[in-house]
């Protein structure tokens, strides 16, 4: 067994790894990679404000504003399984990744009253064994009390050159100046709002994966939660 696979935190709530970063840092393979070598849960926080800006673009020009998309927020009738997402009873799973969605997404984001409807969802995922949870705010507002924490963080042209790739596989055409553009965009919206910004924990440890890859993260995450020791 792993040496702290069933270890509680000091509340006596499931253990939770926070991986926080900005966009395209590679956050939700290596959260994914991680949670399958445990064998627990993942959260894709993304993902949830990914679906409310898919509400809000549904709703039309009139939900555009704070209380219609904490309200839509609130409301989101969602089911994640077998890696897909389901919103109602429509598969969502590529609409939501889009990148005109990703930006409307960091957009209402900014909105304190739909961070606040996502909240008790978001925590809510928190079970035994235990859960990895991405975004950009995990170790600070939505499980402060996680045992471990990182900050995942790369160049932003690197970033970039990684987003086109994975576009240009999916065959999706791309520009690369206009996703460098979009994701500076998108660094200072989510790093400059007045809340919950993007930012290191003050207990995060920081791994910048500019110039190593995905399995050399994997092995620094899992060493570091081996190292805490049984809790
Ligand atoms: O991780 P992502 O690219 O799927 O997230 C899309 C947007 O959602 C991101 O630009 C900012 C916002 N977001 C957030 O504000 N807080 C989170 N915990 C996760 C995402």
């Amino acid at each position: 067994m792993h040496p702290t696979a069933s270890a509680q935190t000091p509340s006596g709530a499931a253990p939770v790894i926070t991986i926080d970063g900005p966009t395209a840092s590679g956050k939700g393979t290596i959260a994914q990679r991680v949670a399958e070598r445990l064998g627990w849960r993942v959260l894709d926080s993304g993902a949830l404000y990914r679906l409310t800006a898919l509400a809000v673009q549904d709703a039309g020009a009139d939900a555009c504003n704070e209380p219609a998309a904490a309200a839509l927020a609130r409301q989101l009738d969602v089911r994640f399984d077998a890696g897909g997402v389901w919103l109602r009873d429509r598969d969502v799973t590529q609409a939501i990744r889009r990148e005109a969605i990703g930006n409307l997404a960091s957009q209402v984001a900014a909105w304190p009253a739909v961070r606040t409807a996502l909240l008790a969802r978001q925590r809510d995922f928190r079970a035994a064994p235990g859960l990895v949870a991405d975004g950009r705010d995990m170790g600070t507002v939505v499980f402060p009390d996680a045992p471990l924490k990182i900050f995942l963080d790369a160049a932003v042209g690197v970033r970039a050159e990684r987003r086109y790739k994975q576009l240009s596989e999916k065959g999706i055409s791309a520009n690369l100046d206009d996703l460098l553009n979009d994701l500076r965009d998108r660094d200072a919206r989510d790093r400059g709002r007045a809340h919950a910004p993007l930012v290191a924990a003050h207990d995060a440890v920081t791994i910048d994966s500019s110039h190593i890859g995905v399995d050399q993260v994997v092995q620094q995450v899992l060493a570091l939660w081996s190292a805490r020791g049984p809790a």
